[in-house]
């Protein structure tokens, strides 16, 4: 019998994953032969340079993108042979998003912006969800603001609603690309606060795409990306520690 994604205490893992866009002399390969696991209740970060294959990576172990070659799997389901229909429901019910644009619905109130899921899932939160959404709401502050519409709160508020809806459906994974790409540095870490909770308080899995060696610096472990390649693989880290890793692999290169 096969060893499972389960069996190894991983939430998700790749094996020889290759993705390329385009075809001819126009091929560009993201990913070449990436082969990883992302440990479940860990929070952890993904680094390289601006075209090292961060959000490709990032994209097919949410089911948002498809792999050329090699194989992914979002716990014990091997995603890389889903169809599309599968895909979409996995990624509804297993996958939690937060982007750096929030990606809000602008005509809904708050909450019903954390109820999206359940809605787009056709059902509505059972007794158990509902608790679970409303201590998400209290601890992240938004308990006042339930009624108000996006544009109605502050960027922080509105990526505390899209961490909240991320949380909401206990996904097995959620996965934040530049989650604090639009924030100031002060509400950023607050926001990098909430999901280190979400990993150390819930034992939720995290992975997040950053380029600033402060936000990775909150992660359990730290992922680095050069040309398609996982080239380094880290523990805990400061940001000197981050940023000194990342001004070595310039200098390799
Ligand atoms: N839809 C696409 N069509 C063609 N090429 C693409 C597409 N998406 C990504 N690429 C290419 O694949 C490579 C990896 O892109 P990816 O977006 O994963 O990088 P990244 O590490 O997330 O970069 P950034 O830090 O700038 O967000 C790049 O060379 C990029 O140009
Ligand atoms: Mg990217």
């Amino acid at each position: 019998m096969d060893i499972t994604t389960s069996d190894l205490g991983l939430v998700a893992r790749v094996a020889h994953l290759g993705k390329a866009y385009g075809t001819g002399p126009n091929a560009v390969t993201a990913l070449d032969d990436v082969t990883i696991g992302i440990r479940r209740g860990e929070f952890t970060a993904i680094m390289g340079p601006s075209g090292s294959g961060k959000s490709t990576l990032m994209h097919i172990l949410a089911g948002l993108d498809t792999a050329t070659s090699g194989q992914a799997w979002l716990g014990d389901t091997e995603i890389t042979r889903l169809d599309d229909t599968r895909l979409t429901e996995l990624r509804r019910r297993r996958v939690g998003f937060v982007f750096q644009a929030f990606n809000l619905v602008p005509t809904l109130d708050v909450l019903a912006n954390i109820e999206l899921p359940f809605e787009i899932d056709g059902r509505r939160p059972t007794t158990d969800e509902r608790a679970r959404i409303d201590g998400l709401v209290a601890r992240l502050g938004l308990t006042d603001r339930l009624a108000h519409r996006p544009h109605e709160l502050s960027g922080g508020q509105q990526q505390r609603v899209a961490i909240a809806r991320a949380l909401a459906t206990r996904p097995d994974l959620v996965v934040a690309d530049e989650p604090t790409g639009n924030l100031d540095s002060r509400t950023g870490r607050e926001v990098l606060a909430l999901l280190r909770g979400a990993a150390s308080d819930f034992g939720q899995s995290i992975a997040m795409v950053t380029h600033d060696p402060i936000a990775a610096s909150y992660a359990d472990r730290i992922l680095f990306l050069a040309d398609g390649r996982v080239v380094d693989d880290r523990g805990p880290s400061t940001p000197e520690q981050v940023s000194a890793l990342m001004l070595g692999m310039e200098v390799a290169s």
